[in-house]
Formats: structure tokens, C-alpha cells, sequence
């Protein structure tokens, strides 16, 4: 909330304006009913690589229709996410692990697989650098190995640095929005020796189309030492409501389990994701309207002479020729928030895709601060 220049009482005013809105919004279509969204205010909020659209029309139902479940435990609404997860994911229901956002379950992998005795945290530079800070509050040594030229993960030297431990792989990658190859990503689980943990997070896996990209949780089922993390908050629009979950074989479920808080998944955000798995068109309008908008802001930005790394989630990443923090500073002072500075890309702006209206602000208010 710091990073908004409006005070805390106009946001909450905002965003109660907005959720009554969606409460009384009727059932459309999710691409009528990303137009009819009131604007919330003159800040366009590219920072985060949230979803603008929202969750899906159902998801908002069932959390209408599970307010009088509030003062319940969750329990059995549990079981009802984890079978449908199991089922999407072709694996047994206790190869699921529910989390508190997918934050908690790279804060698990962390407490679970990193520290003095258990080993090393092996990330890229840069990557979700949440999971670095966790290993290291742990005890764990942590190890950053730089992206290759393409943007991809050195898996050959992430190989060489683990030590045990666990070695954290983010496909695509948050900031670059690159992908690293299904090949050598199936290359270098097979060779990772057992006693070192792979973590693949998909958080953006909805969002890549490339052919050399491709999902690991088929290959769970061979490899005891594989974890996958996957959330709502991107392509479900679920950021606030919190809910994530891992795919991983019984042992390293159980683990984790062991170390989790119990019932940290709210009833709502378990009501609104599982209804959301119920939504045919939540994914696919998702993809559209994230690739649109993607496709108009690469060409604005390319006319210009600005380079994107080719991106496969629902951010982008572009050289801005030139330091990045004044431009940042620059683009904030003009209500519009891009992502911050990753300094191993000194030059280089981190872009949510918003909605069309919102890419049009950034494009004409970057070119203003870059004139
Ligand atoms: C790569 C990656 N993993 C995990 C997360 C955490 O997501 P959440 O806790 O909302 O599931 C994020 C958030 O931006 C992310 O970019």
C-alpha cells in the first residue's frame, strides 16, 4: 500500500466501491464484464503482475453464497479443492498440498528443504526472490546463479552450486517473463541426484503459449524430488483472496504438511477457487485479453525503439537504455506504478499487463518520461 499516493481511507473507499459493484453485478460474460469494472481511481497499477480482469463471475458467487459459512473451519471445503486439484492434475489427492497463496508454499519448500543441515538454496538472478530470503532467515545458504543471455535458467551451473538442499526454478520467470526450455528442463530433473529438491514454480504457467514450454507436473510421478507450485493469484484473478497449492509425491507432501499452520486456507478463497475450476471461459478470456494487450504494448514500445525479452507470462520486461529508477520515480509521480528495480537489470522496466485502456496510459506516460 506504500507505494500508492492515496491515502489508505480513499483505497478502502475504492475498493469497497468496487467489490459492491461485482456483488451487484449480473452474471456476463468475463470479457462484458472486464469493460463494465469501474475505473478505481487515475493510478494505473502495473506493478504486481496482477490480474485486472478479477476472479470469474462463478468464483464471486460462491463467495456471496458462503458468507454464512464464515464462522466455520474450513475442513471439508479443503478436500473438495484438493480432489478437483488432484483430478485437473492427474495425480492422487494426497500429492496435493493447499497453500495460503502460493507463498506459502515456497515458504514450506524453504522451512522443509533449506538450512543448516538440509543444504544450499540454489535461485537465478533475478527471479521471486521471496523464497531466497526464507531459506536465509532459515539458516540455509543461498546461492544466485545469473540467467543465460537468452534469459533462461544456467541449469548446468545451478547443478554444480547445489549442495542437498534445493534448487528453485521459476518458469516462467518473474521479472524477465522468459521461459526456460522444456528439454533442458526435463534433462536436468532427471540429472539432479535425489537428495537435492527441484522446485518448479508455475505461477504464469497460464500464460505461456511458446512450444518449448511445458508444465513438470506429469513428471512428479518419476521423480520423488520434484515440487510444483502453482497459484490463483494470476491467471483465477485471485490475488487478495490467497490460495496456491503444490503438486509433489506423498513423502514431500507430508513434510511440508507437518510444518504448515493448520486450516490456512480462508473458506472464501477455497469457495472462489473451486468454483473458478468450474469456469470454462475464465482461462481462455484470461489468455486473450492478457495477449492483446501484451501484443499492442511490445509493437508501442518496438516503434519507439524499445527491445522486450519475449515474454511468455502476463508481464513484460524491456531495456530502457538508461538507469530504470528515475523512470520508475517518473512514471509514479504521473499515477502510473511499474515494477521496481531488479538490480542485476539495472536498465531494464518490469510491466504488468493491465487492461488495453491502462497499456495506452503506460505507453503514452513512458513516452513522455523517456522523451
Ligand atoms: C513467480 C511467483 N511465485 C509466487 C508468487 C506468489 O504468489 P501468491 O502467493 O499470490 O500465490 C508470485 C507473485 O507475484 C510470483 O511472481
Amino acid at each position: 500500500m506504500k507505494a500508492i499516493p492515496l491515502s489508505r481511507r480513499k483505497f478502502a473507499q475504492l475498493l469497497g466501491a468496487g467489490a459492491a459493484a461485482a456483488l451487484v453485478r449480473p452474471a456476463v460474460s468475463f470479457a462484458k464484464q472486464s469493460e463494465h469494472l469501474p475505473a478505481t481511481s487515475q493510478v494505473v497499477r502495473l506493478s504486481a503482475n496482477e490480474n485486472p480482469y478479477g476472479p470469474s463471475t462463478k468464483a464471486l458467487k460462491a463467495m456471496t453464497d458462503s458468507f454464512t459459512l464464515a464462522c466455520r473451519y474450513p475442513d471439508e471445503h479443503n478436500n473438495v479443492l484438493i480432489d478437483k486439484l488432484a483430478k485437473l492434475n492427474g495425480v492422487n489427492r494426497d500429492e496435493i498440498l493447499l497453500g495460503d497463496g502460493s507463498s506459502e508454499i515456497l515458504k514450506l519448500c524453504a522451512e522443509t528443504f533449506t538450512g543448516k543441515e538440509r543444504g544450499t538454496l540454489v535461485a537465478a538472478d533475478p527471479t521471486f526472490e521471496a523464497i531466497l530470503s526464507q531459506a536465509a532467515v532459515n539458516g540455509a545458504e543461498t546461492v544466485k546463479v545469473p540467467l543465460t543471455s537468452s534469459f533462461a535458467h544456467d541449469l548446468r551451473k545451478m547443478l554444480v552450486a547445489a549442495r542437498g538442499g534445493l534448487i528453485y526454478i521459476c518458469n516462467p520467470n518473474n521479472p524477465t517473463a522468459s521461459i526456460t526450455p522444456k528439454d533442458e528442463l526435463r534433462e536436468f530433473i532427471a540429472k539432479t541426484p535425489r537428495d537435492t529438491m527441484v522446485l518448479v514454480d508455475e505461477a504464469y504457467f497460464h500464460f505461456a503459449d511458446s512450444p518449448d514450454y511445458e508444465s513438470v507436473i506429469p513428471l512428479v510421478n518419476d521423480h520423488p524430488n520434484l515440487l510444483v507450485a502453482r497459484t490463483f493469484s494470476k491467471i483465477y484473478g485471485m490475488a487478495g483472496l490467497r490460495c496456491g497449492y503444490c503438486v509433489a509425491q506423498k513423502p514431500s507432501i507430508d513434510r511440508m504438511h507437518a510444518r504448515q499452520m493448520w486450516d490456512s486456507v480462508n473458506i472464501m478463497a477455497l469457495a472462489a477457487a473451486s468454483a473458478s475450476l468450474e469456469d470454462p471461459d475464465q482461462v481462455p478470456n484470461g489468455q486473450r485479453l492478457n495477449k492483446e494487450a501484451k501484443s499492442f504494448t511490445v509493437h508501442e514500445l518496438e516503434k519507439v525503439g524499445y527491445k522486450t525479452i519475449p515474454s511468455q507470462a502476463n508481464f513484460i520486461m524491456f531495456d530502457c537504455k538508461r538507469p530504470v529508477v528515475p523512470l520508475i520515480q517518473a512514471m509514479k509521480e504521473r499515477n502510473v506504478h511499474v515494477g521496481r528495480l531488479f538490480p542485476s537489470l539495472p536498465n531494464h522496466m518490469r510491466v504488468t499487463i493491465g487492461k488495453s485502456s491502462e497499456m495506452e496510459s503506460f505507453v503514452s506516460v513512458f513516452k513522455q518520461v523517456a522523451a
